[in-house]
């Protein structure tokens, strides 16, 4: 009987290397499973060993170990790809003790932007991002949720009207008649629900509002806002945040109204 030492970044531990970790303790001569973290990663090094022992938990037998205190193989590189495929968005593919974690916690937002929207996308979510946080901590609100829905509120801008259309047809076919630019705003929470498991009533209502402005609470309104005066948008908008500072509802009365004079103003020119 024997011990198996399998090393990893575990960035975070994906279902797959989950999956070939069970298969090897299922060898008649394996009696022990050590899944052993690699000290580099784009989490903390504390968090990746905590998310490894939440995911051996439904194993007797296999263990979360250092990598710098053990020996042993290292997992092979489609495995170790599977971590990133799960940084970059897909939560449902991580280990299944740790999917609510990553769905309800704020690490790897960075990376799912970066891999989902091109740099100039990326840097406006960041922007409005830190909008949200500070309209969210000027308003008593929860300024953590705030942040993540600025973060993700743009990540399916990206895709194809085709693509859009597709997802909308069996999921909001209510929205296939809108105009395509508004598709990602209905589009991003049914990818946020299917392929992060983000289940956040208020986050998933704020993105889908947050183009056409039908805004039902106060964090919806703060993203509404901020999507539309975050300071790399580059015109002046001093008045526009001074007043949500104070006063959200104002804010987005006017915010709503300037919106709705660009847009004619375009359609008259
Ligand atoms: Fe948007
Ligand atoms: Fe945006």
């Amino acid at each position: 009987m024997s011990t198996v030492v399998l090393r990893a970044p575990f960035d975070p531990i994906s279902e797959a290397e989950l999956q070939a970790a069970a298969k090897v303790l299922k060898q008649p001569e394996v009696k022990t499973v050590i899944l052993a973290v690699e000290e580099d990663g784009i989490a903390d090094f504390a968090v990746r060993m905590q998310f490894v022992k939440q995911a051996v938990r439904p194993y007797r037998r296999m263990y979360a170990a250092a990598a710098c205190d053990v020996s042993g193989i290292r997992l092979d590189d489609a495995l170790i790809d599977s971590e990133r495929i799960v940084r970059e968005g897909a939560f449902r593919k991580a280990a299944p003790g740790i999917r609510k974690t990553l769905a309800e916690g704020m690490l790897y937002l960075e990376t799912v932007v970066d891999a989902h929207c091109k740099p100039h996308r990326a840097s406006h979510s960041r922007s409005v991002a830190d909008l949200c946080r500070t309209l969210a901590n000027a308003h008593g609100l929860d300024e953590d949720k705030a942040w993540k829905m600025g973060m993700l509120h743009d990540v399916t801008k990206a895709w194809s009207e085709e693509q859009g259309r597709a997802l909308l047809e069996v999921y909001a076919p209510e929205a296939v008649p809108l105009a395509p630019p508004v598709y990602h705003s209905f589009t991003c929470p049914v990818f946020l629900k299917t392929v992060m498991g983000i289940e956040d009533r208020e986050i998933l209502d704020a993105i889908r509002q947050h183009t056409l402005g039908d805004c039902t609470g106060p964090l919806s309104k703060i993203l509404y806002i901020a999507d539309k005066i975050e300071p790399t948008r580059g015109y002046d908008v001093s008045k526009e945040t001074e007043l949500a500072m104070k006063d959200l509802d104002a804010a987005f009365a006017l915010v709503y109204r300037e919106a709705e004079e660009y847009r004619e103003r375009r359609m008259d020119g």
